[in-house]
């Protein structure tokens, strides 16, 4: 990642915006990592909260190891009900170092646990998220309800968000030259998706609900050989800036609308700047930086990402970390090495 920096240091970018190879992206995975080996010693428990307390508390401190002045644009919520990763709370070294011009300026959307309910039940695709850009590049949306579509690179010319859903699954199979029949559509398990199924169904296309997790499953649409062709239905805006990131990386899009139903709601989105309440947003629209950075790592096992792995002289997560400047999707396994009592470390494949 390269953003501009007030002045130059060797590990900062340069204000020309040129790429340099020290970027910020093996720091913000390790931010992942420990959030995700954090939250994955509570799999299984049944206590989303505590979970999601473990990782955010993990991604925080991590966080402020960064040689960066960053702000969280989307994370955990607003000051007075989030302790730590409030929207608005200054993060990383930069942050904290009065007058310290050494750092760039960064916004940062976090997720420390996607899918509390999947980790605490020990099921899969539970992931902790972050994406990055420099000053402005990631939209400030509330934390409102979004409805979304999200397909990859080949059908991202070929669907509108406001057509009827078999109008988009037969441009969808077309776009990737096979039948309805043979695509499979993600949907959260909702009662408020009743008729978004039924009318899937009666397309002929096939669907995988899922209890939770609509970020990972966008993610995955994105990825050719996945088993996914595309994610529909409503689910929370932050994970929709989210996965606009990781479009912005992968290349497939997400097509994106607030659901604002009340004066409230219209009061939320005003204090964030939002005025059009009807604009369909797309990926640019909602993660419009030139350098974007998008890091996860799997907490439970999941399509794209293995779960953590705890085998005593070491942990071992897999993680994917892209961006944007210079273009680069990377899958990273890494072994955190716990040396053993004799002060060695038995790596196993
Ligand atoms: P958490 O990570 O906060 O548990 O959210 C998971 C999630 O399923 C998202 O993936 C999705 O966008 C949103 O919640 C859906 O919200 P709701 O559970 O209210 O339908």
């Amino acid at each position: 990642m390269t953003i501009s920096s007030k002045s130059q240091s060797p590990r900062t970018a340069d204000i020309s915006g040129v790429p340099i190879d020290s970027d910020l992206s093996l720091d913000f995975l390790r931010v992942v990592e420990q959030a995700a080996i954090a939250c994955a010693h509570t799999m299984g428990q049944g206590d989303r909260h505590k979970s999601d307390q473990v990782a955010v508390e993990a991604m925080r401190k991590e966080m402020d190891s960064l040689p960066i002045d960053g702000t969280i644009v989307i994370g955990e919520g607003e000051r007075d009900e989030a302790p730590m990763l409030y929207i608005g709370e200054k993060v990383g070294r930069g942050g904290h170092e009065s007058n310290d011009a050494r750092h760039p300026g960064v916004d940062i959307a976090v997720d420390p646990l996607e899918g509390t309910n999947l980790c605490a039940l020990g099921e899969p695709n539970a992931i902790a998220v972050l994406a990055a850009s420099e000053h402005g590049g990631l939209l400030h949306a509330p934390d409102l309800y979004m409805e979304k579509l999200v397909v990859g690179p080949s059908s991202r010319h070929v669907v509108d968000l406001d057509a009827p859903v078999r109008f988009n699954l037969r441009a969808i199979a077309q776009s990737l030259g096979r039948l309805v029949e043979d695509l499979v559509v993600t949907v959260l398990d909702r009662p408020r998706h009743e008729k978004l199924i039924a009318e899937i169904r009666e397309s002929g296309a096939r669907i995988r609900l899922i209890g939770d997790g609509d970020l990972s499953a966008g993610i995955t649409a994105a990825v050719v050989g996945s088993g996914v062709h595309a994610v529909m239905g409503i689910g929370g805006a932050p994970e929709g800036v989210l996965t606009a990131a990781a479009m912005r990386c992968l290349g497939g899009e997400i097509f994106a609308r607030l659901v604002v139903d009340t004066p409230e709601h219209e009061a939320r989105c005003r204090a964030m700047g939002i005025t059009d309440f009807k604009k369909i947003y797309r990926s640019k629209d909602l993660a419009s930086g030139k350098h974007i950075v998008f890091a996860a790592t799997g907490v439970t096992e999941g399509t794209l990402l293995k779960g953590v792995r705890f085998f005593g002289d070491g942990i071992r997560t897999t993680s994917l970390v892209m961006q944007t400047e210079p273009h680069r999707i990377r899958f990273i396994d890494s072994i955190h090495v716990q040396p053993g009592k004799d002060g060695t470390a038995k790596i196993r494949f």
